[in-house]
Order: C-alpha cells, then sequence, then structure tokens
C-alpha cells in the first residue's frame, strides 16, 4: 500500500502525485495492474487507428465510438500507472484483442471480442487478487475499467450490427468520464455513476 506521509492518488489528471519513499504493493497486484495498464494503452491507440479507417470508410459515427472508447482506455491506463506509484517490475502485457487494420466491420468485432477478454477473464481475476491482497487502490481501479468495458462491448456489438446493415451507428452522443472512463450513450449524463464526478468532467463525442 502506499506510505500514508504523501498525498493519495487521485483520478485527476490536474495532479502531479509525487512519491517520497519506496511503494509496496503485492507483487501479484503489481504485475496484474501494470499487464492492465499495458492492455488499456494498447486498445486506446488501436481504437485511435480504427477511428480513423472508419473516417476513410464515411462511417463518422462508428469513427466517433472509437474516438470516445479510446479516451475512455487512456483514461483506465492512466489511473492504473498512478496506482502503480513508483513500484518497479517487467509488464507482461495480456490482451485479448486483434491486431491490425482490415474494414471497420472486422474492427468492431475484434473490439467487441478484446473488451469481451477484459469483461469475462482479465479483469474479473485481477479484481479477486486485489481483493485477496487487501490492495484496496489497485482493486478500485480496475473495478472502474471493468464497468466502461461492459458498455463499450455493448456500443461496438450494436455498432456492429449497424454495419452490417449497410447503415452507421447511431448519431446520438457519446460521453465520457474523464476522471474514470465510463462510458455513457445517449443524453448528458447529471453525474458518473461509477464515480460520481460531475457533468463538467465528461467529454462528449
Ligand atoms: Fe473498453
Ligand atoms: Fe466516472
Amino acid at each position: 500500500m502506499p506510505p500514508e506521509n504523501i498525498a493519495e492518488v487521485e483520478c485527476n489528471r490536474d495532479v502531479c502525485v509525487v512519491w517520497e519513499e519506496m511503494a509496496e504493493m503485492h507483487e501479484m497486484t503489481a504485475a496484474n495492474l501494470r499487464s492492465s495498464y499495458g492492455g488499456e494503452c494498447m486498445a486506446s491507440v488501436r481504437y485511435t487507428v480504427w477511428a480513423s479507417k472508419a473516417a476513410n470508410e464515411d462511417l463518422p459515427n462508428v469513427e466517433r465510438l472509437f474516438k470516445a472508447t479510446a479516451h475512455s482506455e487512456q483514461t483506465h491506463a492512466w489511473n492504473h500507472f498512478t496506482q502503480l506509484g513508483n513500484v518497479k517490475g517487467e509488464a507482461m502485457v495480456l490482451a485479448g484483442a486483434g491486431f491490425g487494420v482490415g474494414k471497420t466491420v472486422d474492427h468492431l468485432e475484434w473490439a467487441a471480442g478484446g473488451e469481451g477478454f477484459e469483461i469475462e477473464e482479465m479483469y474479473p481475476a485481477y479484481i479477486l487478487v486485489a481483493e485477496r491482497q487487501g490492495e484496496k487502490g489497485p482493486m478500485n481501479s480496475m473495478m472502474k475499467a471493468l464497468e466502461a468495458e461492459k458498455v463499450h462491448q455493448e456500443l461496438f456489438r450494436k455498432a456492429k450490427a449497424a454495419v452490417d446493415a449497410g447503415g452507421d451507428f447511431e448519431d446520438t452522443p457519446i460521453h465520457v468520464c474523464d476522471l474514470c472512463g465510463f462510458t455513457m450513450h445517449g443524453d448528458a449524463p447529471h453525474e458518473c455513476p461509477v464515480c460520481g464526478a460531475k457533468p463538467e468532467d465528461f467529454v462528449t463525442y
């Protein structure tokens, strides 16, 4: 756990956390958190590339969806990274998603599959380990990410069905909580149901 004489890690991009002494974390939770950090970074870049391919295919709403989810994944990566503080170690990244550039309809399928890996295997297992090891901060960071991934998978599946039918994703706005990455589709949020963030903390695509 982080030493008590430093500021608590906050999920806030304006806060620079200074670690005054070596932080401690159970090795298995730390390794899982590094793997999650790596997976989220990769997802963010992958979705950014796939957004640009959707734009090429004249699918502006799928482009928005990939941009919004890329932002959400970057938020997860940010939060996992700051949770790690100065805990050092090797990073082995488990990622259950497709690689490369194909057609947008394939990207949506691969994206839904990658989210499924996180929802069904990766995060539930990592959260259990963190809970068992009493690592509250990492556990919370991963639980928040898990909630967003469930929405991402649902939106990717909807978008895939729309593109399969020859259309584009719905043109309703997509809101991303800049603090925890939770993603909402449709009406503007009153607050984040996962972390309680205010409407001004959401970025709309
Ligand atoms: Fe996701
Ligand atoms: Fe949030």
